[in-house]
Formats: structure tokens, C-alpha cells, sequence
């Protein structure tokens, strides 16, 4: 044999080596540098050349040898990391981000708390009293039916009554005047609310938002003014909100809250109805829920609303979500887009 043709044989393991990717350490060192391994036999013809060519022709099975003994050694030495090559690009570890209803409670808070109002919490299971009768509903009021409430087995207490999740975030509202013991009070109230129903637009827990403003001489206006003003920094410049005469219990007068479609710029599209959004609900702080509060209503009055972030936030990105419990599902492929 020719030194030309050893050092191509060479090269064609080479070669066929690089491509065993398949293959453990172990089973390379078997395979090549065993006792009947490829380069063992390729080491033992080189008797079969010009003495003159053997050098030049032993030199590069040699270094081959080396190289894959000492990857060898390395892949069986725990402390090495074997089979690095150092000049791969790196892998980028997954970057998760902020769920997109907390995202939106982020902003939510940041608007109002700009102009002076404090996050509160309240608990989210809670007394009777607190989501029911003092926001004057009193028991067996037939108002009570349209917050499909979940009851929890527990002892009832004798003032407070049967314990309940929260259907509402209103539960803060004279939570809010006993912790403060008198107004002035400018609250935001973001938590989690529960009511017995679920299909493709409503969840059984869900988030909502709630604001409540008690003081001396506090009129619609400011409320007005408080919702175009979250409008505008929520939805951007240009939204207006509408208030539409409505009941609650807990408030009176009473409206619904609308806001102009910034899809459409309020001439109507598939998104709203006739330019408008049907968000939530407001009003003025009824005189008996003040009073359940340790308030005089002779001396103040206050707003108050409240409203679903779910709703609010798919509005604000114009997402059609057909099935809103996706956005609880966990699932990546839905939450990476946002
Ligand atoms: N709690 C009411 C609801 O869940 C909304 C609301 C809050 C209405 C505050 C008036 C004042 O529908």
C-alpha cells in the first residue's frame, strides 16, 4: 500500500466517525481503539508501507487516536463535560412573561392609583353582610338572584350571616369605610370574584375592579370625569364614557358604564354595538350603605363602580377570544401571544 492511499483510508474514518452521533463513548472506544477497533487494524497495516512514507503517513492516525481517546476519557469523567464544543451558539432558556389579566390589573392600578387612589384587598371569601346586606340587600331581597352566589359550609354568624365567595368586588366598599374610619376614602378594589355559571363567555372565577370615592360635596360629575379620564388612559386619547340610568341596590342613582369603541373610533364595527361598549356598572353610594359603613350621609356622599378586567382587557386589544376560559387553560400556545 501507498502512504497516499493509508492517509485517504484515514480520512474516510475520519469522516465516518464524525458522523456516529448515535454512539456512546464507550461504544466508540470499542468500535475504533479496541482490540479489533477500526483504527487498531488501520495501525497494524502500516507495516505494509515504504518504511520511508510510514512517518509521514502514521502521523495523522496517530492525532486521530489521540483526539478520540482523550474525548473518551473526558466523557467518563464526571467532573469534565464531555462533548462540549464551546463554539455552538447558545440555547436560549424560555422566557415566560406576566399573564395577560395580571397585566392588565397592573395598568388598572397604576391609572388610579396616579390620581390619588389606594389599592385595597379584601377577602375573598366573605360574610354575607359584607357582599349582601350592608350594600343594602337585606336577606331574601330578590336583587340578591342576579349574583348566582357559591356558599361556603360553614357556621353562619348571627350578625354577619352565611359565609360566601365574593360574587362582586362591592364586598370592599364598607370594608373599606371601617378600615378608614372616615372619609375622605379613594379606593381600588382588584380581586377575584365567584358566581355559579360557565360557558364561552363567563368563568366561575373571574377578576373585577372597583372604585370608591367618599367625601364632603362628591357629585355624578366626578365620577363622569374619573371614568372618561380612565377611558382615555386605558383605551387612549379620544375614548368617552357613557352612563346609561340603571338599578343597583347598593347605589342611587344608578347607571351602566358604556365606553366609545377606540376600534372603530365609535362609528361602529364588529367589536361594539353602534360605537359603544357595555362595560359595567356605577352610581352614587346609596345613603344606607354609607350609613352600614359608620358614615353620615347627611354630611357626605361618594361614587362608586365596578366592573370585570377579563372583559375590559380583551376589549382594550380587540381580541375576539371565542372561548374565554382559554385564559385560565395554561395553555402556552394561546398565552404566548400576548
Ligand atoms: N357590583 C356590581 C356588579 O358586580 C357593579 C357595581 C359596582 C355597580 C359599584 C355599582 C357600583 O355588577
Amino acid at each position: 500500500m501507498t502512504g497516499t492511499t493509508y492517509i485517504q483510508q484515514i480520512e474516510l474514518m475520519q469522516r465516518t466517525l464524525r458522523a456516529e452521533t448515535g454512539l456512546s463513548a464507550n461504544e466508540l472506544q470499542q468500535k475504533y481503539l479496541g482490540v479489533n477497533g477500526a483504527f487498531t487494524l488501520l495501525a497494524k497495516q502500516i507495516t505494509e508501507i515504504d518504511p520511508g512514507d510510514r512517518k509521514v503517513a502514521g502521523q495523522p492516525l496517530n492525532n486521530l487516536k489521540n483526539a478520540l481517546a482523550t474525548a473518551v476519557a473526558a466523557a467518563n469523567n464526571p467532573s469534565v463535560k464531555a462533548w462540549v464544543d464551546l463554539s455552538l451558539p447558545g440555547r436560549r432558556p424560555a422566557v415566560g412573561h406576566v399573564h395577560p389579566i395580571s397585566q392588565a390589573m397592573a395598568e388598572i392600578t397604576k391609572i388610579f392609583t396616579s390620581i390619588g387612589f389606594t389599592r385595597a384587598r379584601y377577602p375573598e371569601i366573605d360574610w354575607d353582610w359584607y357582599v349582601f346586606e350592608s350594600l343594602n340587600m337585606p336577606p331574601d331581597h330578590p336583587a340578591r338572584d342576579e349574583w348566582e352566589t357559591f356558599f361556603v359550609a360553614h357556621a353562619p354568624d348571627e350578625k354577619m350571616g352565611q359565609m360566601v365567595l365574593t360574587t362582586h368586588t362591592s364586598n370592599g366598599q364598607v370594608r373599606e369605610m371601617e378600615r378608614l374610619g372616615k372619609p375622605p376614602i379613594r379606593m381600588i378594589n382588584i380581586a377575584r370574584c365567584y358566581r355559579r355559571q360557565q360557558d364561552v363567555t363567563h368563568t366561575q372565577m373571574f377578576h373585577q375592579f372597583e372604585g370608591l370615592v367618599v367625601d364632603k360635596g362628591i357629585t355624578i360629575q366626578h365620577l363622569k370625569g374619573t371614568l372618561d379620564y380612565f377611558a382615555e388612559q386605558f383605551y387612549g386619547p379620544g375614548t368617552k364614557s357613557r352612563i346609561r340610568p340603571f338599578h343597583f341596590q347598593f347605589t342611587e342613582p344608578s347607571f351602566e358604564v358604556d365606553f366609545s369603541c377606540h376600534l372603530c373610533g365609535g362609528t361602529g364595527c364588529k367589536f361594539c354595538k353602534s360605537g359603544w361598549h357595555e362595560v359595567g356598572g356605577c352610581g352614587m353610594v346609596h345613603p344606607n350603605v354609607l350609613r352600614a359603613g359608620g358614615i353620615d350621609p347627611d354630611v357626605y356622599t361618594g361614587f362608586a363602580f365596578g366592573w370585570g378586567i377579563e372583559r375590559t382587557y380583551t376589549l382594550k386589544e380587540g381580541l375576539a377570544i371565542d372561548d374565554i376560559r382559554l385564559l385560565y387553560s395554561g395553555d402556552l400556545q394561546f398565552l404566548e401571544q400576548f
